[in-house]
C-alpha cells in the first residue's frame, strides 16, 4: 500500500510531506509571510461560516461536475499555480498535472514552475492548462513566455497582481532557504536528515525553474532566497500594462489577486473573463483580510459579468460548499495538492484529489443537495 493511500484528510497528507522533507523545503511549501496572520486567517475565515443542512432529500445521487470559463469540469475546482514544485518531489509539476488530467480539471502552470510551458503542454494533455505569467522586469521575455503559452494552446492565461514585491517569508530567512540551493552547514544536516529526499536530489540533479531559463534571474543567483524571487517582478506593473496584455493574448483571461471591489470591477471592464480572490495562501501581504472574508462582496460588485474563483486555506470538500455558497463558481488549492505530491509524488497528489472529491460528495449529501447548481447563500446561516 502506498503511503499516501492511508491518508484520509489534506491534514494527514501535509504530515506525510513534512516527514519526508528536510525543514527547509517543507517549511517553504508550507509557511506564509511575516506573522503568517493571513496564512491562518484564511484557514480560520471557513469556520466561522455554518452551513445549515435540509434532511429527507433524496442524495442517493449527487453530481458534482460544472462549467469553467465556458466548459464543462468535473468539480468545482482547478490546481493553482505554484513554484519549486520540483524542490519537493522531483518531476512534481507534471505529476499534479497529470492527477489534474485524470480528475478532468484545470491545471495552472506558474511561471517559477520546475517544468516548462511545453513539457506541461505534452505530458498533461488533453488537460486543460492555465498559465500564470508574471510580469517580470524584462518585459520582453514576459511576451515571449505569454507567446509560448499562446503557441501550446493554454486555454487561459493568469495574470497574478498580488506580487510587485516578494513576502517578507521569514521561515525562508531563518532555514536559509535558497533556489538554488545554499549549501550551509544548517542546510547539509537538514537536508541529511531526509535521505530518500537527498537521493533523489542528487540521482536527478537539483531542479531548475525551466520556465526562467535565460533571464538573469534569481535561478542563477547564488545569493538569492527562495522568499525574494519577487526581485525579477516589475513593482510598476499597472493597469495600463494589464490592457496591453489583454491585447496581446487571445485566449481567457484570469486576474489573480484581487482583494478590493473596485480592482475586481476595473479588471472586468477590462476584459477579465475571470477573477480569483486571493491573497496568494498568505505569503504576500500579512495582515491582508483573509480570501473568504473578501469573496461575498467581490462576487455581488461583478455579478454575473465573469467568474468568481477564490483560493486560500481549501483543505475541506465542505470549504468548496461554503465558498461557493458565498459566490465562488470555483475554488483553486495550492498547499492541498503540494502537501500530495509531495508526500508521495502523482499517487499522492491523486489522493488529495480523492479526498476533497469524496469530502465534497459527502457534505452535499449531509446538506441534502444533489448538484453544484443547488448550492447558494440559502445553504448558510444568516
Ligand atoms: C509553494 C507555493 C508556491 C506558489 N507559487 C505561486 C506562483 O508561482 N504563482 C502564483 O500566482 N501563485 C503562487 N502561489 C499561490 C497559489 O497559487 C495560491 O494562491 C495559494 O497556494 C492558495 O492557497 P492554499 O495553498 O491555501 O490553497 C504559491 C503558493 C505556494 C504555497
Amino acid at each position: 500500500m502506498r503511503a499516501s493511500a492511508r491518508a484520509h484528510s489534506i491534514d494527514e497528507l501535509r504530515a506525510l510531506a513534512k516527514r519526508r522533507l528536510p525543514r527547509a523545503v517543507f517549511d517553504f511549501f508550507d509557511g506564509g509571510a511575516e506573522e503568517e496572520l493571513t496564512l491562518a486567517g484564511n484557514r480560520a475565515a471557513f469556520s466561522q461560516h455554518h452551513l445549515v443542512p435540509r434532511v429527507l432529500r433524496d442524495v442517493s445521487r449527487v453530481s458534482v461536475d460544472t462549467t469553467l470559463l465556458g466548459k464543462r469540469s468535473a468539480l468545482p475546482l482547478a490546481i493553482a499555480p505554484t513554484g519549486a514544485v520540483g524542490f519537493g518531489w522531483r518531476g512534481g509539476d507534471i505529476a499534479i498535472a497529470r492527477s489534474a488530467a485524470r480528475y478532468d480539471i484545470p491545471y495552472g502552470l506558474s511561471t517559477s514552475a520546475t517544468a516548462s510551458i511545453e513539457a506541461i503542454a505534452e505530458h498533461a494533455a488533453p488537460s486543460r492548462r492555465w498559465f500564470q505569467a508574471y510580469v517580470l522586469r524584462n518585459r520582453a521575455f514576459t511576451d515571449a513566455l505569454i507567446e509560448r503559452a499562446q503557441a501550446a494552446n493554454y486555454e487561459a492565461l493568469v495574470i497574478t497582481v498580488d506580487l510587485p514585491v516578494g513576502g517578507k517569508r521569514e521561515r525562508d530567512f531563518r532555514n536559509h532557504f535558497a533556489i538554488p540551493f545554499r549549501y550551509t552547514a544548517r542546510n547539509v544536516l537538514d537536508f541529511a536528515s531526509r535521505p530518500r529526499w537527498a537521493l533523489a536530489m542528487l540521482l536527478h540533479g537539483v531542479p531548475e525553474m525551466s520556465n526562467l531559463r535565460g533571464l538573469d534571474s534569481v535561478a542563477n543567483n547564488a545569493n538569492a532566497t527562495a522568499s525574494s524571487v519577487g526581485r525579477n517582478y516589475d513593482p510598476s506593473f499597472n493597469w495600463n500594462d494589464l490592457e496591453r496584455i489583454r491585447a496581446r493574448w487571445n485566449g481567457k483571461l484570469i486576474v489573480k489577486g484581487i482583494a478590493h471591489t473596485d480592482d475586481a470591477r476595473r479588471a472586468v471592464s477590462l476584459g477579465a473573463d475571470a477573477l480569483v480572490v486571493s491573497n496568494h495562501g498568505g505569503r504576500q501581504l500579512d495582515a491582508g483580510m483573509p480570501a473568504l472574508a473578501a469573496l461575498p462582496a467581490i462576487a455581488a460588485a461583478v455579478g454575473d459579468s465573469v467568474e468568481v474563483m477564490i483560493d486560500g486555506g481549501v483543505r475541506r470538500g465542505s470549504d468548496i460548499v461554503t465558498a461557493l455558497a458565498l459566490g465562488a463558481k470555483a475554488v483553486l488549492i495550492g498547499r492541498a495538492t503540494l502537501y500530495g505530491v509531495c508526500a508521495d509524488g502523482e499517487a499522492g497528489a491523486t489522493r488529495a484529489l480523492d479526498i476533497l472529491r469524496d469530502e465534497l460528495v459527502r457534505t452535499m449529501q449531509l446538506c441534502g443537495i444533489a448538484s453544484i447548481s443547488e448550492i447558494g447563500p440559502h445553504l448558510l446561516q444568516q
